[in-house]
């Protein structure tokens, strides 16, 4: 089976306050997004990568490479969404066995490394797999005016990454069937709502998701250092 990576970048990145979407704000010298595709492009183990934008997005031309990257412009209202859309466009292009690896654009500090460490780990697990972090901190939950009303055990709990990793017929089938979209924050839940249980594999910090303005910080002191 190929592999093949899929980004949406579809979103409007509202938590940043910024003038552009928030995969279009340059990070250590280029736009968030293209790290991402940079990192996918430099895999040997990555077939082919496409990004799935807004219909009207008026950026994405100056930020893809020449050579291995597809556009398609069938964004919708969701991440979800968009990710479905982008499915369906490739019906004819894409075959139920291939292994799709969906990536938030708003993640630059993936690796060709990480990259294969999630499908050497997932290999031909039927439920797919993603990257994640175990939880370290004492986790609380908050009761009415932050304050802490009860800890959470850590033990077992894991902080989802992307890429997540399924073949092309599961992840279409998982999305397409789910009931509450709005509880869908991640590929990985959807594929749980069928009750199947992906393969959790350890990522890195540095693979960070870019949400808050003082994420961009975090995110340069790792590029800067492509072995950390
Ligand atoms: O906003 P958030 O960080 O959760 O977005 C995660 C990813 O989903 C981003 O890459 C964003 O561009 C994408 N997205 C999308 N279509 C939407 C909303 C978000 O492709 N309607």
């Amino acid at each position: 089976a190929r592999h093949i990576a899929l980004i949406p970048a579809a979103g409007v990145g509202a938590r940043m306050a910024a003038n552009s979407p928030k995969q279009y704000l340059h990070i250590a010298g280029k736009p968030m997004l293209r790290h991402a595709l940079d990192a996918f492009l430099a895999s040997p183990l990555i077939a082919h990568t496409y990004v799935v934008v807004s219909p009207d997005d008026g950026w994405i031309d100056g930020v893809i490479p020449e050579h291995g990257v597809t556009v398609l412009r069938c964004g919708g209202a969701t991440r979800m969404e968009s990710i479905l859309n982008g499915l369906h466009a490739l019906q004819d292009v894409l075959q139920g066995v291939d292994q799709i690896l969906v990536h938030d654009a708003a993640r630059p500090g993936l690796t060709p490394a990480l990259i294969a460490k999630l499908i050497a780990e997932v290999g031909q697990h039927p439920a797919g797999g993603l990257l994640g972090l175990p939880v370290v901190d004492t986790v609380k939950r908050a009761g009415q005016g932050n304050v802490s009303a009860a800890t959470v055990p850590r033990d077992g709990l894991w902080l989802a990454q992307t890429p997540q990793m399924f073949s092309y017929a599961l992840l279409r089938r998982a999305l397409s069937e789910a009931r509450d979209p709005a509880a869908i924050t991640d590929d990985a839940s959807a594929i749980e709502a069928l009750g199947l249980s992906p393969k959790l594999v350890e990522g890195h910090p540095r693979n960070l998701k870019v949400t808050l303005p003082r994420d961009i910080q975090t995110a340069e002191m790792y590029l800067a250092h492509p072995d950390f």
